[in-house]
């Protein structure tokens, strides 16, 4: 599946399909991989040779999110697309950190009306998303510089990843919707408090660091508590965090003795609209 919204993120001309690749005018080549996503990440834009979540992350993060616990996020995300795009036939909506695609592949089952692309600096975690959706374009690309035209998304939904409020601005149209998902201070707070002598506080205030091209919409926080039973389960809960990669055997083996534990979810959930003038 090709996109006509797709751009060079070399030289931002149009990318049209020829046989298995995107090409420009300026014949910049892009290659459609044997899965079916698009690698428009080109050697120059890399600050690392494998960037973003690396295979076992993304694999603990497919195995922990099919377990459907953090599916009210995937519902509650739906119902403002939902409502949004009421009045569109066809809108264009682009999941940046996309990871493997649990969260995007639901909207587009529900939604099929419309299009979406599923864009992810991981090549492993693109390969993933591939598996579970063929209905999606999805792109191996950085956030950073998205192979997108100007001013062609109808909403741009960021969940738990990087924050680059004038990429956002530059890919959305005028009146789009930018959907933010970032953890509360609540998130997970038992597994902190198990990991950490002393649980710091987030100084992360995307509101503010959006507010010279966002204005904030809306607001919500989504909270209620979900219980894990299985030793593997957690495992791979902590695999997908940075808790994971910092935990020592001696308090992963407490945390399953506690095992069953009841978890608290709670995220925030922003809707952004671009704002006529910078501030
Ligand atoms: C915590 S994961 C969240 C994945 C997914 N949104 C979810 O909630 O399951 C963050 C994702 O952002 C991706 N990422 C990090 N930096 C990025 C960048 N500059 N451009 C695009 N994706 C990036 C990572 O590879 C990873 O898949
Ligand atoms: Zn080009």
């Amino acid at each position: 599946m090709t996109n006509p919204i797709l751009a060079c993120p070399l030289c931002k001309a149009p990318l049209a399909p020829i046989n298995n690749s995107l090409v420009c005018e300026a014949k910049h080549c892009f290659d459609r991989a044997k899965q079916g996503y698009w690698n428009l990440l080109s050697v120059q834009q890399k600050k690392s040779l494998d960037p973003g979540d690396n295979p076992l992350m993304v694999q603990a993060r497919s195995a922990f999110l099919d377990l459907d616990h953090y599916q009210p996020l995937a519902a509650a995300i739906q119902h403002i697309l939902a409502d949004e795009l009421q009045q569109i036939n066809s809108a264009q909506i682009l999941d940046m950190g996309c990871g493997e695609g649990y969260y995007t592949s639901q909207w587009q089952q529900n939604l099929p009306q419309h299009q979406f692309l599923g864009l992810d600096i991981s090549k492993h975690a693109v390969k993933a998303a591939t598996r579970r959706n063929r209905d999606i374009s999805w792109l191996v690309a950085s956030g950073a510089n998205m192979p997108i035209a100007d001013h062609s998304l109808d909403v741009l939904s960021v969940l738990f990843s990087r924050l680059m409020p004038e990429p956002f601005a530059r890919a959305l149209k005028d009146d789009a919707l930018l959907i933010l998902v970032w953890p509360s201070a609540n998130h997970l707070v038992q597994l902190k408090q198990a990991l950490y002598q002393d649980v710091k506080t987030s100084s992360y205030d995307p509101i503010a660091e959006l507010n010279p091209l966002f204005s904030l919409q809306s607001e919500q926080q989504l909270n209620f508590d979900f219980i894990l039973e299985q030793a593997d389960h957690l495992q791979t809960l902590l695999l997908m965090t940075p808790h994971g990669q910092r935990i020592n055997d001696d308090t992963k083996a407490s945390l399953i003795q506690q095992l069953p534990i009841t978890l608290s979810f709670s995220v925030n959930i922003g809707c952004f609209r671009k704002r006529a003038q910078p501030v």
